[in-house]
C-alpha cells in the first residue's frame, strides 16, 4: 500500500541530526539609543565546535549572546538555531544552556532544585526530574551535594551548579558567558579543563565568552575576536595569534614588537618590507590591506643570530635580560627602537653583558605583515 500520500507531515520541531547544536547569526544587530553594541554580526558555529568570542569590556559579547539566548531582541537580523530562525521563540524553547553572570543560582533554592528547574519549566515530572539532576550534579563532579544551597558552597561549586543546570535538559548547545571570571586562577584553570572535558564527552557546541586570552587560546576549535560590535579577525587559536592582520590584533592577543615598515614587494604569499634601521627583510603576507604597515615579530620568534646572517637580522644593543623561571625576557634597542626578545632559559645566550651589540634576525614564516591602525 502507498501511504506516501497520508503520512503525517514532519513535526515542525525535528532536527536533522547534522544540524543539531548548529547557530547562525546573520547580519545581527543590536543598538541602544545611539550606541550600537553589535554591528551586523556575522557568525556561525558548528555543531560540536567550540567558538569563543574574545574581545576587550564593551565590545558586544555579552548582547552577543542574550540575542542568541533570546534575553534580548534583535534591532535587525536574524538567528537561527539548528538551521531555523529562532527570532519568535522564547528562551527555554531554544533549547540552549546557558551559564551567564547575570543568571545567578537561586540562592533560596537548594543546588539540586536549582538544577531541576529547566526541567520544571518544561513540565517534567517530579521523580523524573530528580534522577535527572542527580546525574547531572554527578557530571560536574557534585554528586552527594544536591541538598545543599548555594551560600553553602564555594565559587566553584556554585558554577559547577550552574553549569549542571544548563546542561539538565540535554540542550542543543551551551552559552558561556564569563562563567569563571569570579574564579581564582588555579580554579579556573581546573574547570577550563572540565568543561573542556565535558563538552568532548557531550559532543556538544558551545559558545563560551571571554576577554582572557589564554582562556580563549586553550580552550577553543575557533576564536572570534570582537571589537566594538564587530568581528575584527576569526580564526583557529594558532592562526590568529600567528597571523594577527592588525596591530590591534596582534597587541590584544599577546605581546609583540611592532616594526613600522614600507612594503617594497608581495607576492606569494611574502611581503619584501623596508623596516628603516632594520633594514630590509622579508615576512608573511596574509593579504591585509590598509594605509600603514608595521611588521609583527613576537618575543619568542625574535631571535640571537650570528653577525655574519646577509638576511632578516639588525643590530643593536642589549639593555637587560630577565630570568622568568622557565624563560628569559631580553630588552634590547635595535635601530632606534626598544624591542623584547623572549627565549627559554636553557638556550640563552645570558651571559651577555647589558650594552653589549648584539644581533637579532627572525625567519620569514615567523614575523607578520599587517596594518597598522593606530
Ligand atoms: N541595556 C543596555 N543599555 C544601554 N547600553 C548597553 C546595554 N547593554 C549593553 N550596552 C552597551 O553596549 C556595548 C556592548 O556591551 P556588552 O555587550 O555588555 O559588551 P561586553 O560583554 O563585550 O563587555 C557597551 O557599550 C555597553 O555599554
Ligand atoms: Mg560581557
Amino acid at each position: 500500500m502507498n501511504t506516501s500520500t497520508t503520512l503525517p507531515a514532519p513535526a515542525p520541531d525535528t532536527v536533522a541530526d547534522e544540524e543539531r547544536g548548529s547557530i547562525e547569526l546573520r547580519r545581527v544587530r543590536k543598538t541602544y539609543g545611539d550606541v550600537t553594541a553589535v554591528d551586523d554580526l556575522d557568525l556561525s558555529v558548528s555543531p560540536g565546535e567550540f567558538v569563543t568570542l574574545l574581545g576587550p569590556s564593551g565590545s558586544g559579547k555579552t548582547t552577543t549572546m542574550m540575542m542568541v539566548a533570546g534575553f534580548e531582541e534583535l534591532t535587525s537580523g536574524t538567528v537561527l538555531i539548528d538551521g531555523k530562525p529562532v527570532d519568535r521563540l522564547p528562551p527555554k524553547d531554544r533549547n540552549l544552556g546557558v551559564v551567564f553572570q547575570s543568571y545567578a543560582l537561586f540562592p533560596h533554592m537548594t543546588a539540586a532544585e536549582n538544577v531541576e528547574f529547566p526541567l520544571r519549566m518544561r513540565g517534567i515530572r517530579s521523580g523524573e526530574r530528580r534522577k535527572r539532576a542527580e546525574e547531572a550534579l554527578a557530571r560536574v563532579g557534585l554528586a552527594g551535594l544536591g541538598d545543599r544551597r548555594p551560600r553553602q558552597m564555594s565559587g566553584g561549586q556554585q558554577q559547577r551548579v550552574a553549569l549542571a543546570r544548563a546542561l539538565v535538559f540535554n540542550p542543543a548547545a551551551l552559552l558561556l558567558d564569563e562563567p569563571m571570571a569570579a574564579l581564582d586562577k588555579r580554579l579556573r584553570e581546573q574547570m577550563q579543563d572540565e568543561v573542556k572535558t565535558l563538552q568532548r564527552a557531550l559532543g556538544i557546541s558551545v559558545v563560551f565568552v571571554t576577554h582572557d586570552q589564554d582562556e580563549a587560546m586553550s580552550m577553543s576549535d575557533r576564536i572570534v575576536v570582537m571589537r566594538d560590535g564587530r568581528v575584527v579577525q576569526e580564526g583557529a587559536p594558532e592562526d590568529v595569534y600567528a597571523h594577527p592582520l592588525t596591530d590591534w590584533v596582534a597587541n590584544f592577543l599577546g605581546d609583540t614588537n611592532l616594526l613600522p615598515c614600507t612594503v617594497l614587494e608581495r607576492r606569494g604569499g611574502v611581503a619584501v618590507v623596508d623596516l628603516g634601521a632594520w633594514g630590509v627583510g622579508r615576512v608573511l603576507d596574509r593579504g591585509a590591506e590598509g594605509d600603514a604597515y608595521a611588521v609583527s615579530i613576537r618575543p619568542e620568534h625574535l631571535r640571537f643570530v650570528d653577525a655574519d646572517r646577509s638576511e632578516n637580522r639588525a643590530t643593536g644593543r642589549l639593555l637587560s635580560s630577565t630570568g622568568l623561571g622557565a624563560t628569559v625576557r631580553h630588552r634590547l634597542n635595535v635601530g632606534g627602537k626598544d624591542v623584547v626578545l623572549r627565549e627559554l632559559s636553557t638556550g640563552t645566550r645570558g651571559g651577555c653583558p647589558t650594552d653589549s651589540e648584539v644581533s637579532v634576525g627572525w625567519s620569514q614564516d615567523e614575523a607578520q605583515l599587517l596594518v597598522l591602525e593606530s
